[in-house]
């Protein structure tokens, strides 16, 4: 594992954005996290600008109902203050599950997810739950082991995660087939008393995965319209149960810093430049198909999770900057705003900041670069991160998540997860069996 500067100051934070060449906004006027946020056309609020970003636990049961430690990690973040609460990637199909540990929603396990929102609104006290609906494509393992259900071939991707290239695409009936889907797990959601649900498209998923599906074949494949047809179809059948009091939400990655054409949203020179045409185009389709809530997120936790998540200590040196990993995030998401004011936009990238994180997150959200701040590595390591910023004015540096990416080498392992430092009484035993030599 590779260690990174940590600053201790807000002086050496500054020096170290001047030396990194970027402008972090700074605030030390918290009050603006306070600041509750209602979603457009409805009657949904976030109870202040502080939110918990969808994680995953991988410990559910052998049907992907919620589990115990599923109970205790939602409770836990949701006791915590923040004022939106996005429950972790929950698949739509058996076959798009990462894993065994992974949540997947059904009629027939639906109780469960009844108990979860249920868990999420009496600790938040009434904070707004959302439940994120994906299906995994090549990152699909429904009995633990690699079952890719991949819409194309990869080169780049194949480099961290390679697969066969005998392997099969898969075809435009299967793609057909899943709108109905996911507009069903909507409905689900709705019924098991979650606030809204979340069309997931990012991080290389199956739906992100077609955005860059340039040389596919088929209704699915090249031009803009089919590369965004089934996110967007997903969108609309989603959105027919959309009311006042349930919202459609994505998790929503715009660019994907994967050379284009193996990428989303990057320049057509094959360089690591975004361009947001494409994006642009997408976001404002989003908001017209009924999306009014995006928490945002940039690049791949599988190929390039420096992108995703600026880390201190991980699998690889970052080849850039941490702060300018951060500050690509916050200015990602300002450009979102711009674009399509009306979607309430949670912005990404502050767990890195530790201690400083609220006052970035209070110069983001005062300057209108977001509408609130969502925490995840944050949210498991100090659960409690929330009520600190808004009643006491400050995190306890001591109980900060250290972005060590301990939390993510487990779920790797395809194990049950959370923070083996700060919450140490169940995660670091798992840790040591998993890691006996550290
Ligand atoms: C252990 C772990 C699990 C995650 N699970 C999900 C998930 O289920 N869905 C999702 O959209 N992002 C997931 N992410 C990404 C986070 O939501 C978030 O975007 C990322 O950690 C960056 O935010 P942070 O810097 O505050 O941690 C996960 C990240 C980690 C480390």
């Amino acid at each position: 594992m590779n260690s990174g500067f940590h600053f201790k100051t807000k002086a050496e934070l500054t020096a170290a954005a001047e030396a990194a060449g970027v402008d972090l906004p700074l605030s030390d006027d918290l009050s603006v996290l306070k600041t509750p946020r209602r979603i457009e056309d409805s009657d949904i609020t976030l109870k202040n600008s502080l939110t918990v970003h969808p994680m995953e636990g991988f410990d559910s049961g052998p049907d992907g109902a919620p589990g115990e430690l599923t109970f205790r990690r939602i409770k836990r973040m949701a006791s915590g203050g923040a004022g939106l609460i996005w429950v972790e990637a929950t698949a739509v199909t058996e076959d798009g599950r990462t894993n065994r540990g992974q949540l997947r929603i059904a009629r027939d396990n639906l109780d469960g997810f009844k108990q979860l929102a249920e868990i999420a609104h009496e600790a938040s006290d009434g904070a707004p739950v959302i439940l994120q609906l994906t299906h995994s494509g090549r990152f699909s393992k429904p009995d633990n082991t690699p079952k890719p259900v991949i819409a194309m071939h990869n080169p780049v991707m194949n480099e961290t995660m390679p697969i066969d290239p005998s392997w099969p695409v898969v075809t435009d009936e299967y793609l057909d087939s899943l709108p109905e889907k996911f507009g069903a797990a909507a409905k689900m959601a709705k019924d098991a008393g979650f606030d809204g649900a979340d069309i997931k498209c990012c991080h290389k998923y199956l739906f992100s995965e077609l955005l860059s599906a340039y040389d596919r074949p088929g209704r699915y494949g090249g031009s803009f319209e089919n590369r965004t047809r089934l996110f967007l179809d997903a969108i609309r059948a989603a959105a027919v149960h959309r009311d006042r009091h349930f919202v459609i939400a994505s998790r929503f990655g715009p660019v994907e810093m994967i050379p284009h054409p193996w990428g989303f949203g990057m320049a057509r020179d094959g360089s690591l430049t975004p361009d947001w045409e494409e994006p642009d185009r997408l976001y404002r389709l989003m908001h017209d198909g009924g999306v009014r809530l995006v928490d945002m997120t940039l690049g791949s936790p599988y190929y390039n999770p420096h992108v995703n998540r600026p880390y201190d200590n991980g699998g690889y040196e970052p080849p850039e900057a941490r702060l300018a990993g951060v500050s690509r995030l916050i200015d990602a998401a300002a450009h979102m705003k711009k674009t399509v004011p009306g979607i309430t936009l949670i912005g990404t990238g502050y767990s890195y900041l530790r201690a400083f994180a609220p006052q970035v997150a209070a110069g983001a959200v005062s300057a209108g670069m977001a509408d609130a701040a969502g925490f995840g590595r944050m949210a498991f390591a100090y659960p409690d991160f929330a009520r600190d910023i808004l009643e006491n004015g400050a995190l306890d540096a001591s109980k900060v998540c250290l972005t060590c990416s301990k939390c993510t080498a487990m779920m790797r392992k395809i194990h049950a997860t959370g923070c083996p430092i700060r919450d140490r009484e169940v995660y670091l035993p798992m840790y040591k069996e998993l890691f006996p030599k550290e």
